[in-house]
């Protein structure tokens, strides 16, 4: 790691405690982070952000380093945000999209890895359609970082940190704050990561939507054992679940991920189940609604909403950048 200018001393401690807790060179889920982690990872972010939000910046630890963004699947606000943050912390970035590769000559995944990282990828950012992929493709690298931007159902642990920065940011101390999230939830890897990083912040998460977008299993079984069994309700009355919430997140219907027909009547679920005017007022005053989009407008949440003052929407895009800088100086390696 080089030498911090005096102004970067913070940012600088911050990763060296990172790298010697976390010890890791990739960032496959937030199941590494444990509360103190995450709260490293956040304040790291936040320290970034102070220095970075006018964008001029003297500290480049990732200068001639080379950063991969490798989007199996579509994305606009992680892919771009993985490019701002590289650069910004003066990384080459380098896009890979399949269309126009030789992949759809039937060049494999772990051969498309092997080659990128030959060409000298440091970092391979990887968002994928099958659940597992980035697991798999470490098991190939011999000195990239990998960093998970979303694979299938499983997980999206940069937009869980996001999300949780977001929150600490607008509500200071998350601990027994009420947040509802609202729709898709067994095709959301997002559910999935945040589920974990704001139970471990101490919030309480309701969950809520159609039966069969819900799950029918223990989730307190898939986060760590210190995650008290009250801070997760599942509940089928939407009107009951907006009582008293700090947070509204409605989740996007994942139409691509519905492997028959979707059930779920669209006019129906916009009836029964979209966050508008009327469902807000159910909720504290001043609730705070989030999103980590994209937005299916006007279906799981009124488009009026979406720009209301209550709207953390675009402070979330804008928090990525932050965060993923965060997350690209957590990764294990060698700046000098
Ligand atoms: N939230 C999210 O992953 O958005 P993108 O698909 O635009 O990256």
């Amino acid at each position: 790691m080089k030498m911090p200018e005096q102004e970067y001393t913070k940012i600088n401690k911050l990763i060296l405690k990172l790298h010697s807790l976390l010890n890791t060179n990739h960032f496959l889920d937030v199941d590494i982070l444990d509360k103190e982690k995450l709260s490293l990872l956040i304040n790291l972010s936040k320290e970034i952000k102070l220095q970075f939000q006018n964008k001029s910046n003297a500290f480049t630890p990732l200068k001639g380093k080379i950063l991969a963004n490798l989007f199996f699947e579509s994305s606009t606000r992680t892919r771009l945000s993985f490019e701002i943050a590289g650069k910004l912390l003066g990384a080459h970035v380098i896009n890979f999209s399949e269309k126009g590769s030789s992949t759809e000559k039937g060049e494999s995944l772990i051969s498309t890895i092997q080659t990128i990282e030959s060409l000298g990828a440091d970092f391979i950012i990887i968002r994928h359609p099958d659940s597992g992929a980035p697991y798999a493709i470490t098991k190939t690298i011999i000195k990239s970082s990998v960093i998970n931007a979303g694979d299938g159902q499983h997980a999206h642990p940069t937009q869980a940190l996001t999300d949780a920065f977001t929150l600490k940011e607008h509500l200071v101390n998350l601990e027994g704050k009420k947040i509802v999230i609202v729709g898709d939830i067994n095709h959301s890897r997002v559910f999935r990561s945040n589920l974990w990083t704001l139970t471990s912040l101490g919030m309480n998460v309701v969950i809520t939507g159609p039966q069969e977008f819900l799950p029918n299993f223990d989730l307190t079984k898939t986060l760590p054992s210190n995650i008290k069994q009250k801070q997760i309700t599942i509940e089928h009355d939407l009107e009951k679940a907006l009582e008293n919430a700090d947070v509204i997140m409605p989740l996007r219907i994942q139409k691509e991920r519905h492997l028959s027909t979707l059930n779920q009547n669209l006019k129906t679920y916009v009836s029964k189940w979209q966050i508008n005017e009327t469902k807000l007022k159910l909720a504290k005053t001043n609730a705070l609604i989030m999103h980590p989009g994209p937005v299916n407008e006007g279906i799981e949440i009124n488009t009026n909403l979406i720009n209301s003052p209550q709207s953390l929407i675009q402070k979330q895009v804008e928090n990525g950048v932050f965060c993923r800088m965060a997350i690209l100086l957590s990764c294990k390696k060698d700046f000098s």
